[in-house]
């Protein structure tokens, strides 16, 4: 589909709907940390790094976020769906979690340059519009301080059956009742790489889901 300016802050704004009618359909956090093993890989390099700010980036209701605070770091989750945010609060408090939670926008995140040791985006980039990623890696970089790690897992989406449209950049935007708006874009290698063209990857591996794994750091630009 070509789709005008108008169009495509229409389709943005149902996505941002879609977000926030999926959060509401939970009605109390899922307190279970799944079994992944790349969760355990990433507090072990964390601590090898020593990180101690971290952020997650569309954090839902804040899984990764209590994980994380749960191994002393200082973690702060941001997203965008006020419910989600919700669920974690009250996730954090049942579990005694020293977090900081934060309803917010990517593309307007409230964190000065180089306020966080690392970034970490567990499922989220493939949701948005390849524009949309750039930008947001802009951010990303901005607010890691120097040397600063990121670690991303990017799903294998939209190559299922589905009732949806395409934007001209591949995405796919859903029109189905139980995902009308939701946005999914399935992100080649090659593009992911460039996508970091600010920093050096560490590695860059494909879990038995076909998700990408990858870990960067931030090249300084002195
Ligand atoms: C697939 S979920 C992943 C949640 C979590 N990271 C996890 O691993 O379970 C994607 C998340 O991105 C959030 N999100 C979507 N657009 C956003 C935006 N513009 N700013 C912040 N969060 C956003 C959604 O609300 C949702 O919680």
């Amino acid at each position: 589909m070509v789709a005008t300016n108008q169009d495509i802050n229409q389709i943005y704004q149902e996505n941002l709907k879609f977000w926030d009618a999926a959060w509401k359909r939970v009605s109390k956090p899922h307190k279970e940390f799944p079994k992944l093993p790349y969760i355990h890989e990433l507090t072990r390099k964390f601590k090898k790094y020593q990180v101690k700010k971290v952020l997650d980036l569309g954090c839902g209701s804040g899984w990764l976020t209590i994980f994380m605070s749960k191994y002393g770091f200082d973690v702060t989750g941001i997203d965008i769906a006020k419910p989600a945010i919700e669920l974690g609060k009250i996730w954090a408090k049942e579990e005694n979690a020293n977090v900081n939670f934060l309803v917010g926008d990517l593309f307007n995140l409230p964190f000065k340059e180089g306020s966080f040791d690392a970034v970490v985006c567990n499922s989220v980039l493939e949701h948005f519009r390849l524009d949309q990623a750039e930008a947001i890696f802009q951010k990303v970089y901005k607010i890691l301080k120097d040397g600063g790690y990121f670690f991303g897992c990017f799903d294998q989406v939209g190559t299922g059956k589905g009732e949806y449209f395409e934007l001209g950049d591949s995405t796919h935007v859903y029109t189905d009742q139980m995902r009308k708006g939701m946005m999914l874009r399935n992100y080649p290698d090659e593009e992911l790489k460039e996508l970091l063209k600010g920093f050096n990857i560490l590695s860059f591996d494909k879990n038995n889901y076909g998700s990408r794994l990858v870990w960067a750091k931030k090249r300084s630009l002195l």
